[in-house]
């Protein structure tokens, strides 16, 4: 049997705490297989929680978080689609310029350069990262890679920082976004 497979990506940002629950799962019951890789900062949150565990058993792949030894395989399948989901300003802006100084970087920046599967981002952002200078230069140049960003109002309406309630994130709508990016039959090979 073969599933696509997704490669869900999770930075330190508001809703990281919830991808199990409002991506993972539903992620899983549209048929997706997921392997999770988190940033350093994600994964101490979730692995304090308890969440990491969590979503190692319910997508029976390692919860990726630092990367392998050089003598070890990649503890992850050959992916069919990244979702970056929530991306933190700090992760965009890594991933514009190719830094790529965790597992979750290397993977995404090397997955925009060779350019052969898509890459969907969620900046899970306020107002104020994005009137950083560099902002509009970073947006553009994943743009310009290909990468699908999920931005404007009808995805996240931007707030000030510390002047909204917790907002949740348009989880289906990311979901349905990926769906959409993805060719009709393109699937993992084990
Ligand atoms: C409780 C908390 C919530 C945060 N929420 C966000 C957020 O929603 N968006 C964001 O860009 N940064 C947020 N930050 C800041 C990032 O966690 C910080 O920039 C971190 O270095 C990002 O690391 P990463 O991109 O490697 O995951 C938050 C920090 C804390 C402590």
């Amino acid at each position: 049997m073969s599933a696509r497979t997704l490669g869900l990506i999770g930075a330190a940002a508001g809703g990281v705490e919830q991808i199990r629950t409002s991506l993972v799962e539903p992620a899983l019951a549209r048929g997706w297989r997921v392997a999770v890789t988190l940033t350093p900062t994600a994964g101490s949150w979730l692995e304090d929680t308890g969440e990491r565990q969590r979503i190692e058993q319910v997508t029976g792949l390692p919860c990726r978080t630092s990367p392998r030894m050089p003598s070890a395989p990649s503890p992850h399948p050959q992916i069919d689609c990244y979702l970056v989901c929530p991306a933190s300003a700090n992760t965009v802006a890594k991933l514009a310029l190719g830094i790529s100084d965790n597992q979750a970087l290397t993977t995404v920046c090397e997955a925009i350069g060779a350019r052969d599967v898509p890459i969907v981002v969620f900046p899970r952002v306020n107002a104020a990262h994005t009137r950083q200078p560099a902002w509009n230069a970073h947006i553009e140049a994943l743009r310009g890679a290909g990468v699908q960003l999920l931005i404007g109002d009808e995805y996240w309406p931007l707030h000030e920082p510390r002047s909204s309630a917790e907002k949740d994130l348009p989880w289906e709508r990311i979901l349905d976004a990926v769906g959409r990016v993805v060719k009709p039959g393109s699937s993992e090979s084990a």
